[in-house]
């Protein structure tokens, strides 16, 4: 499904005649994380490759058959060129993508976006990565399984394995390869890359080729929702990675509400249980209250209903804290992908106005009532406000969020 409906688009990716006449455009399609996913998709993009070995066509290989790597580097590095080339780079902190590169010693713009399981992660990271030049590492620690990681040994190595990737070396990753091998949804939100592996999968498990293809991205970004903000600090402290982080908060109500829809999410205390979710949602406010005050250029927090209902303004805020430029792509991802409800549990087609707060008509006042008492203290923490009886839940009168709780950096203004 993902290789054919893909076919056409790398296709012309490939074809370096037309890739010039396209700076400046992208493709912004591939966004289903689940590669089997149930997405429709417009038919007449899809374009029948019966009989057609594709890997040898996409693929610049070898003699001996195998991939030409310093051809699909060569390539890439003119890609990215090319669609950035109308780049605004005035507001980098180097005037120009050289600058920027890992491959010529440059320091790359990073990010990281982190939070947990349902609360706008994917949208966030799709947004960013609409934008020419991103590497998207995408849940590097996916492999832990469905865990808060929290074990001191465990934390060590998944801030190793983040820092690690944040600087391209992939050297001594073998789990991570490892579970990548059997689970290419570990990979393809990094379309960037995948529109190479996804023809030859040994690309992706390869460390030295995922580590000189990383390099030549100008901007790294990562979504991370297994390591709570407290650990996050000693990134934010290492001068080197000078990373910029995002955290997403969201109305546990409503998380425990779109995890309900989450099979992966249904077998483990760290999803289930609203109690362990706001635990840590009270350890992220603290967290968050000191790194805002230590960090106030490096350390960003979103909330995620604004978020949803304001997208528009909530990206240009966010490009701005990063220092990053807006785009025509991420116009027109946003433009796409935020404002009709269509397709499979992590498509991002479904952050839109009526997300945030569907939890009020879908979830039983009794559960309601049951986490708003596990959750007291850290939903005041957060600004979300009880509903107090089901009427009173269900009705337009009632907003969950208190408007006079500020938990954001950057005040947000409603989108037009
Ligand atoms: C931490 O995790 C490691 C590896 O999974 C395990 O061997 C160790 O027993 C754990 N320690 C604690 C205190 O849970
Ligand atoms: C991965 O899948 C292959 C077959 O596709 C299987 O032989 C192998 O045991 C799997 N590995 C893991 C770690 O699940
Ligand atoms: C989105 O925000 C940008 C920057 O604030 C603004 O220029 C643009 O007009 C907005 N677009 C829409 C559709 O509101
Ligand atoms: C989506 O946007 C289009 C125009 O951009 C508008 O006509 C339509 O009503 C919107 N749909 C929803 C559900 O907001
Ligand atoms: C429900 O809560 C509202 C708001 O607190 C209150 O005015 C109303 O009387 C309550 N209704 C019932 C049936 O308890």
């Amino acid at each position: 499904m993902l290789r054919r409906s893909n076919f056409c688009s790398i296709c012309i990716a490939f074809n370096l005649s037309v890739l010039l006449t396209l700076a400046g455009s992208q493709n912004t399609d591939n966004t289903n994380h689940l590669p089997s996913g149930s997405r429709s998709r417009d038919p007449k993009n899809i374009k029948p490759i019966e009989d057609v070995d594709d890997s040898l066509l996409q693929l610049p290989t070898n003699p001996d058959g195998t991939p030409n790597i310093d051809k699909i580097l060569d390539r890439t590095r003119l890609k990215i060129k090319n669609e950035l080339s109308n780049y605004n780079f005035a507001q980098s902190r180097d005037q120009n993508l050289d600058g920027l590169l890992m491959e010529s010693g440059g320091q790359p713009f990073r990010s990281l976006i982190t939070s947990t399981w349902r609360s706008g992660t994917t949208f966030l990271g799709e947004v960013l990565n609409a934008l020419p030049g991103n590497f998207y590492h995408f849940e590097p620690l996916i492999n832990f399984g469905i865990v808060q990681i929290k074990n001191t040994s465990e934390v060590d190595k998944a801030l190793e394995t983040i820092t690690k990737m944040f600087h391209c070396n992939f050297d001594a990753m073998e789990d991570y390869f490892e579970y990548g091998r059997n689970h290419s949804y570990q990979f393809s939100p990094n379309r960037r890359l995948w529109d190479h592996c996804k023809y030859k999968k040994e690309l992706c498990i390869d460390a030295d080729f995922t580590s000189r293809f990383c390099k030549l991205f100008p901007f790294q970004t990562m979504k991370v929702v297994r390591v709570r903000l407290h650990h996050i600090r000693q990134l934010l402290e290492d001068t080197e990675l000078n990373l910029k982080v995002i955290f997403l908060i969201r109305d546990p109500r409503g998380v425990m509400q779109s995890r309900q829809h989450c099979g992966f999410c249904l077998r483990t205390p760290d999803c289930l249980k609203p109690e362990l979710l706001c635990a840590d949602m009270i350890s992220d406010y603290v967290a968050a209250t000191s790194l805002k005050q230590e960090y106030p250029h490096r350390f960003m927090i979103v909330r995620f209903e604004e978020m949803a209902l304001n997208p528009n303004s909530t990206t240009q805020a966010v490009l701005k804290f990063l220092g990053l430029d807006r785009t025509p792509s991420i116009d027109e991802f946003l433009q796409s992908h935020t404002n009709f409800s269509k397709g499979g549990i992590s498509s991002t087609f479904r952050v839109s106005r009526d997300v945030p707060f569907k939890w009020k008509n879908v979830l039983d006042f009794n559960y309601v009532n049951e986490i708003q008492m596990k959750c007291k203290e850290a939903m005041s923490l957060w600004g979300y406000r009880n509903a107090h009886n089901a009427t009173h839940m269900t009705s337009k009168d009632y907003n969950p969020l208190d408007q006079n709780h500020c938990v954001d950096q950057f005040l947000i203004p409603p989108d037009n």
